[in-house]
C-alpha cells in the first residue's frame, strides 16, 4: 500500500527547440495540497498538462495511486480519478447554473440512466447540483441562467463541475486569475476546505495564497525544480526570491 497519489519521473516537454519542461520529478502524497509556483514561462502549465493527458510528454512517466498511466488518455486519466477545472465553453450560457451541474451530474453517473424510478433519480440529481453549487459558495444562484452570472461566479462553477466528476487528484490552474480581491478570498477559503480526501495540485501566482494554502510548494524555473519544501523554508529561500520576485 502505498501512500503517494501521484509521482511524476523526469518529466520534459520540448516545443521545437525548447525544453518547456526539463526533467521534473514530484512526488504527492495522498491527501496533500501542493502548490506550483513559478515565473511566467516556468513550464507550470504545460507540466499540467503532461500529468493530466493533455499534452503528450517527450519523456518521463507519471504513475497515480501506483499505476502507470503516462500514455493513458485525457478521459482514461480522468476516469481513473485525474480532475480539473473545465473551460468555461463547457458551461451552457442559456440553462441556469443549477441545469448545469445536474447535466454535468447526469453526464458522468452512468447509473442514473438505468434506475426504474426516474423521478427520484430527478431529485437526486437536483440535490446533489445544489450541494455542488453550495459547496462553491453558489447555493443563492442556482436559478441563475450561466450568462447572467459574473466572471468570478463562473470561475466558481467550473470548480463546481471539477469537483462533480468526484476527482481523487484535483489539478487547478490559477483558479484565482482574473478574480476581485473578494472573490479570490471567497474562492482560496472554499479551496482550502476541501475534503481531505482529495489530493489537490494547484498552480497559484499569488504568493501569499500559495503560501497559505500549501502543504508542500514545488518552485519551477525554466522547466525545472529549483526548491520543494514547505511554505516556510519557501519564504526563507534567497534563490526563491531572486528567481520569483526578480530580486537583484
Ligand atoms: N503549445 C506550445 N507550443 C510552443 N511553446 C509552448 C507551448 N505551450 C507553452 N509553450 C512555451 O513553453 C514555456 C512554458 O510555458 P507554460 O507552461 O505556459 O508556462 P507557465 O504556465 O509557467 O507560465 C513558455 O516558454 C511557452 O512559451
Ligand atoms: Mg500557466
Amino acid at each position: 500500500m502505498s501512500n503517494t497519489a501521484l509521482e511524476v519521473g523526469a518529466l520534459a516537454k520540448v516545443f521545437g527547440g525548447l525544453a518547456a519542461v526539463d526533467g521534473v520529478s514530484l512526488k504527492v502524497a495522498a491527501g496533500e495540497r501542493r502548490v506550483l509556483i513559478g515565473p511566467n514561462g516556468a513550464g507550470k502549465t504545460t507540466l499540467f498538462h503532461c500529468i493530466t493527458g493533455t499534452l503528450k510528454p517527450t519523456s518521463g512517466q507519471v504513475t497515480l495511486f501506483g499505476r502507470d498511466v503516462t500514455r493513458l488518455a485525457e478521459y482514461s486519466r480522468t476516469a481513473l480519478g485525474m480532475g480539473r477545472t473545465f473551460q468555461i465553453t463547457n458551461v451552457f450560457p442559456d440553462l441556469t447554473l443549477g441545469e448545469n451541474l445536474a447535466l454535468a451530474i447526469v453526464g458522468t453517473d452512468r447509473r442514473k440512466w438505468v434506475l426504474h424510478r426516474p423521478m427520484q433519480a430527478y431529485a437526486d440529481v437536483r440535490r446533489q447540483a445544489l450541494e455542488s453549487l453550495e459547496r462553491v459558495g453558489l447555493a443563492g444562484r442556482a436559478d441563475q441562467p450561466a450568462k447572467l452570472v459574473s466572471y468570478g461566479e463562473r470561475r466558481q462553477l467550473e470548480l463546481a463541475l471539477a469537483l462533480n466528476t468526484r476527482p481523487k487528484v484535483l489539478f487547478l490552474d490559477e483558479p484565482c486569475a482574473g478574480l476581485s480581491p473578494a472573490e479570490r478570498q471567497r474562492i482560496s477559503q472554499m479551496i482550502g476546505e476541501l475534503p481531505r480526501d482529495i489530493t489537490l495540485l494547484m498552480i497559484e501566482h499569488d504568493m501569499d495564497v500559495a503560501l497559505g494554502l500549501a502543504d508542500r510548494v514545488t518552485v519551477l524555473h525554466q522547466g525545472r525544480v529549483i526548491l520543494e519544501g514547505s511554505p516556510d523554508e519557501v519564504r526563507a529561500n534567497a534563490q526563491v526570491r531572486d528567481v520569483y520576485f526578480g530580486h537583484a
